[in-house]
């Protein structure tokens, strides 16, 4: 193995950095091979000299506690749909040949992509194609099948609890009910993770469609019963029974639409009914940020791990945490399964035998 690759693609996540590190002194120190960044995702590939960054020991120095990425990330960096104007005109152009060709140009033997779901599938298409690539899984969301979990992870459940923390006390002075929103997705795995740590009264995930009448009951019934306040934690991507959820913005041929709002229409909602409501939306503050040593952890296991795979040439899979361990899955099993929170998992029963609602009963 004498070069590797390394690009970062979607949107950032805690751990980032603490992968790159992980891989590049593992390439050099133990496999004396040489590291290319990939500048801003598959973008690097097309962006001409500016794009490939030699990484050396020197250029990893000091960024494991670090947030973000050193190698930029871009959310539309879809080489099968690139936006480029012709004629004026926005248009769509596959150009995953260029990535291919680039790899070959610059004689990479390995390329470990660390990325989401979006940017794990398209590593398994650019496989298909010639590209030796090993997949990192990287996300806030946790919603990566076949591993336990994604690094970046636990910052943000770290992050949203420490929200909830600090709204539990502002809420109790003031007798208000606090929603606060987080962001997952489709998964509720922050929220309930956040909201079981933060003992939060409601979690409203996107697995478990609610009733506004529900909600409002569990805020209700803490007030006879002297709590006058409540807090409730709801999932971008939560939904009530028989309804949709809620976008901040459409989408486009590239662009996922951006889900955003259901927090305040659960604050409208229980205000009109009579209980002062505020609501807070946590937002990037979930991806910003220094990882937590559980995120360094994982994400140094992770980097480390998938340049052993690259040396032995196991192309078409993801390093993944299963009990404890850090093992190879393939690519196709981890873009079929979409993750999402099992509705019979212990933790889910362990939050309604502890009387807290997810809106539906
Ligand atoms: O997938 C990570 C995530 O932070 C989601 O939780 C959120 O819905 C989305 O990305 C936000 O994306 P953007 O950075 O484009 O606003």
């Amino acid at each position: 193995m004498k070069r590797i690759g390394i690009l970062t693609g979607g949107g950032d996540a805690p751990g980032l950095n603490a992968v790159i590190r992980a891989a590049v002194k593992t390439a050099i120190y133990e496999y004396d091979s040489e590291v290319l960044g990939i500048r801003d995702g598959y973008d690097g590939f097309i962006d001409g000299d500016r794009g490939i960054v030699p990484l050396t020991i020197d250029s990893v120095r000091g960024i494991l506690p670090r947030g973000g990425t050193i190698l930029g990330a871009a959310n539309r960096g879809n080489p099968y749909a690139r936006k480029v104007m012709r004629d004026g005109k926005e248009v769509l152009i596959d150009v995953s040949d260029e990535i291919i060709k680039g790899i070959h140009r610059l004689e990479m033997d390995a390329l470990l992509v660390l990325g989401g779901d979006g940017t794990l599938h398209i590593a398994h298409a650019l496989y298909k194609k010639g590209a030796p690539v090993i997949g990192v899984p990287k996300t806030i969301d946790n919603d990566i099948g076949g591993t336990e979990f994604t690094f970046g992870f636990d910052t943000a459940v770290t992050t949203a609890t420490e929200a909830i923390d600090r709204l539990h006390t502002t809420a109790e002075s003031h007798h208000r009910v606090m929603v606060l929103e987080l962001m997952g997705r489709d998964a509720g795995f922050i929220a309930l993770h956040a909201g079981l740590a933060g003992g939060a009264d409601v979690i409203l995930i996107p697995e478990i469609p609610f009733k506004f009448e529900a909600v409002l009951a569990e805020v209700r019934q803490r007030v006879e019963s002297g709590y006058l306040f409540s807090i409730i934690v709801v999932s971008e991507g939560a939904k009530p029974q028989g309804g949709e959820q809620v976008f901040s913005r459409g989408g486009d041929e590239i662009y996922v639409p951006r889900l955003g709002g259901i927090g305040h229409v659960v604050g409208e909602y229980i205000e009109k009914q009579g209980f002062e409501s505020r609501v807070t939306v946590l937002g990037h503050l979930q991806r910003g940020g220094t990882p937590t040593p559980f995120d360094r952890w994982l994400a140094t296991r992770f980097g480390s791990a998938a340049v052993r795979l690259a040396a032995q040439g196991k192309f078409d899979c993801m390093v993944a945490l299963r009990a404890g361990k850090i093992v190879p899955v393939g690519l196709e099993e981890v873009t079929s399964i979409a993750k999402r929170v099992d509705v019979n998992d212990d933790a889910v029963i362990t939050a309604r035998n502890m009387g807290i609602s997810f809106g539906d009963e």
